[in-house]
């Protein structure tokens, strides 16, 4: 895909790896965007700051539906019909078992759901025209796990599965789709994560590279490109995928161990 003369919208888009796909966007030279996210005010500033000629910032809440449409109209009717769509909000919990019921449907809505919402808005006026890309940003957790949190291990597989649906559904009618699979990139969702003492941030630090936004930036705009389904910024995640996928018991028994260390330390 080239990001060049097109029509892109972001959510979660006020900090973190949002942010940064958003300023790498316009520096690709898109037409149009709109940057959406629950803080308005900080949405707002990242537009102004980037280019309030082709950027605006607003505030959404992607768990719910008629806001999610509000998006895909704001953008249509401010600079044509959406292009591109990287649903990309996204949240931890830091819990396991002891995780509360509202805590699990939070989850839910806004790791796996509001993708939902945001194919339902966005692919009708997409496959109108026989061309769109969506982009979700998934995690590593969805096809590994999230050691210490079961919401986000669980929601995030989910969120792969619903990429892999979409491209497999929509493929042949022009509808491209990306599962962005990070594992650690220093962003608030990790730092606060580590100043909370969250297992699942101290091992994701454990576990290898941690990558700036602006690196995976750098690989979403690669991997959209290539037009490639799965965008790795850590390659070596394929590999330990495909270790699990051979050995799941060897995985599970090395995990226990990681687990052990961790919990030591
Ligand atoms: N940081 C990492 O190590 C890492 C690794 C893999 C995947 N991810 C994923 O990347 C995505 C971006 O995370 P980040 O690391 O930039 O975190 P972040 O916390 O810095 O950014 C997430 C943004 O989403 C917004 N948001 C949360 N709930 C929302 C809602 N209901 N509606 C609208 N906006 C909402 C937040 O206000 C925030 O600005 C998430 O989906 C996350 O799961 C992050």
């Amino acid at each position: 895909m080239e990001l060049r003369g097109t029509v892109v919208v972001v959510t979660g888009a006020a900090g973190g790896i949002g942010a940064a796909m958003a300023r790498r966007f316009a520096a690709e030279g898109v037409a149009g965007m709109v940057l959406a996210d629950l803080d308005r005010d900080a949405a707002s500033a990242l537009a102004r700051e980037i280019d309030p000629a082709r950027v605006t910032g607003v505030g959404c809440d992607v768990t719910d539906a008629g806001e999610v449409a509000g998006l895909v109209a704001l953008a249509r009717d401010t600079y044509g019909p959406v292009d591109l769509f990287c649903s990309n909000a996204g949240i931890t919990t830091g819990t396991g078992l002891d995780t509360d019921d509202a805590t699990w449907q939070r989850a839910w809505a806004v790791n796996v759901h509001a993708h939902v919402l945001a194919a339902r808005a966005v692919l009708p006026s997409m496959l109108e025209r026989g061309s769109g890309y969506l982009l979700q940003t998934c995690s590593a957790a969805g096809l590994l796990t999230a050691v210490g949190d079961a919401p986000y291990a669980v929601t995030k597989h989910a969120a792969v599965g619903f990429a892999e649906w979409l491209a497999m559904t929509y493929g042949d009618r022009g509808i491209k789709v990306s599962a962005l699979c990070p594992q650690g990139v220093r962003t608030p969702m990790l730092t606060e994560g580590l100043a909370r003492g969250h297992t699942a941030a101290r091992v994701t630090v454990a576990a290898g590279p941690v990558l700036t936004p602006e690196q995976v930036a750098d690989a979403v705009v690669a991997g959209l490109a290539a037009e490639r389904f799965l965008i790795l910024p850590h390659p070596e995640v394929a590999g330990y995928a495909r270790r699990k996928a051979e050995d799941p018991d060897r995985w599970l028994g090395g995990m226990r161990k990681l687990i052990a260390t961790i919990e030591a330390g």
